[in-house]
């Protein structure tokens, strides 16, 4: 059925039920800063409902073409369901049924199998092995494609790598943001949100952002780079004009190249704790990319998104050519679980870390915060500590931890 995201936009709820009565739903997310090769999320087009963003079409090809042809398969199939789908779509951008069509079945699918089982979906998905709570990377400050404010950049997260467990480093982060709201408060700056919970307030520059956070971080109480660092995530892609130029629409920014934005960087993380760096270049900028992995890469993770979108064929030319050490990992740019696995299963063989993230469009689904268990990549984002599509994933991680008990584990790297 379609069922509307957390910006209030149609999306897809798969319902499946198993030969046995066992029956659940999955429900897709959906991105605003995309990459242009991400796998195709099929909207009607109709300008008289959603204006186009409807997702009938794709809730059709569910029920009348990819159901059809799943009947009496076995849900512990996984990876050939989701094969099956993949042949049924026939192109390379699954254009034809809609990745949302597709990842809905496909989440649905593995969730059925897990309650079918009896065991957590992380476990399903993980093994017994998957003990690993992922480190909140919790983005505070929102700006970009997110947030109708000054800030270029999309993201600035604050990330609690320095706590003994995942409910003390979600406390940390969680203190810090109401820190962070009087702050605000105090200078005569907006505290409204954005899409993805973090505050989006008017600043004279994209520094201002960390140093502000800086300062919310050492008020709540915690040691800024020891307790708690600083992760940005640019989404260079949206204020990239072409022909190696970055325009900023910040004071002290103006038209920027690759090299001037590597510079800025580097004297970034020679001022502020920061450890990880998402798109701090465009989609297409693969040679700027790969210098700024060259100058900064032993020093922080330098993550691709809207450049790997999550494609195994882009991780690989990535690993090849030194783009990055790691990459942003959503289910809904490639639009299958196992092709999911197979994108972080390539990170993990080449050294490189996986950053499992929402989409700035989001349910209540939890699914991704088993999924991030399940693949032990250590760290996730799911926005803020505000707006409940957010918080069901960090919520989620809280009661697999005390779930686990004394085997949890958490650790930064
Ligand atoms: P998106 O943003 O979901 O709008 O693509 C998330 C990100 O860029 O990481
Ligand atoms: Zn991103």
């Amino acid at each position: 059925m379609e069922i509307l995201d957390s910006r209030g936009n149609p999306t897809i709820r798969v319902y499946i039920e198993l030969s046995d009565g066992t029956n659940t739903y999955a429900s897709v997310p959906s991105g605003a800063s995309t990459g242009e090769f991400e796998a195709v999320e099929l909207r009607d087009g109709d300008k008289k409902r959603y204006g186009g963003k409807g997702v009938l079409k794709a809730v059709a090809n569910v029920n009348d073409i990819i159901a059809p042809e799943l009947m009496g398969m076995h849900a512990h199939e996984q990876a050939i369901i989701d094969k099956k789908m993949i042949d049924l779509d026939g192109t390379e951008n699954k254009s034809k049924l809609g990745a949302n069509a597709i990842l809905g079945v496909s989440m649905a699918v593995a969730r059925a199998e897990s309650i079918f089982a009896n065991i957590p979906l992380y476990e399903y998905l993980g093994g017994a092995g998957a003990r690993r709570i992922p480190v909140p990377c919790m983005n505070i400050l929102n700006g970009g494609e997110h947030a109708d404010n000054s800030v270029d950049f999309q993201e600035f997260m604050a990330i609690p790598l320095g706590a003994p467990s995942f409910k003390e480093g979600l406390r940390y982060v969680a203190e810090t943001f109401h820190v962070l709201k009087g702050l605000l408060k105090e200078r005569g700056l907006s505290t409204g949100v954005g899409d993805e919970g973090g505050f989006a307030p008017n600043l004279a520059s994209n520094e201002e952002a960390i140093e502000i956070i800086i300062e919310a971080i050492e008020k709540a109480g915690y040691k800024p780079g020891k307790d708690i660092s600083i992760g940005i995530d640019s989404a260079a892609t949206s204020f990239y004009t072409g022909e190696n130029t970055y325009d900023l629409k910040w004071s002290k920014g103006g038209k920027m190249t690759s090299e001037d934005i590597i510079k800025l960087s580097e004297e970034w993380v020679a001022k502020y704790p920061i450890v990880l760096w998402e798109d701090p270049l465009a989609e297409n900028d693969w040679a700027g990319f790969k210098e700024f992995t060259k100058r900064l890469g032993d020093k922080i993770e330098v993550v691709g998104d809207d450049i790997f979108v999550t494609n195994t064929k882009y991780i690989l030319r990535g690993i090849k050519e030194g783009t990055a050490n790691s990459s942003l990992i959503k289910l809904n740019q490639i639009g299958t679980v196992s092709e999911t696995i197979e994108a972080v299963r390539m990170c993990r063989d080449a050294g490189w870390r996986h950053f499992h993230s929402h989409r700035s469009g989001e349910t209540t689904d939890t699914f991704l915060a088993d999924f991030a268990m399940a693949m032990d990549g250590g760290h996730l984002k799911s926005g803020s500590a505000s707006r409940s599509e957010r918080l069901t994933k960090y919520n989620r991680l809280m009661e697999i931890e005390q779930e686990l008990g004394d085997r949890a584990l958490y650790y930064w790297k």
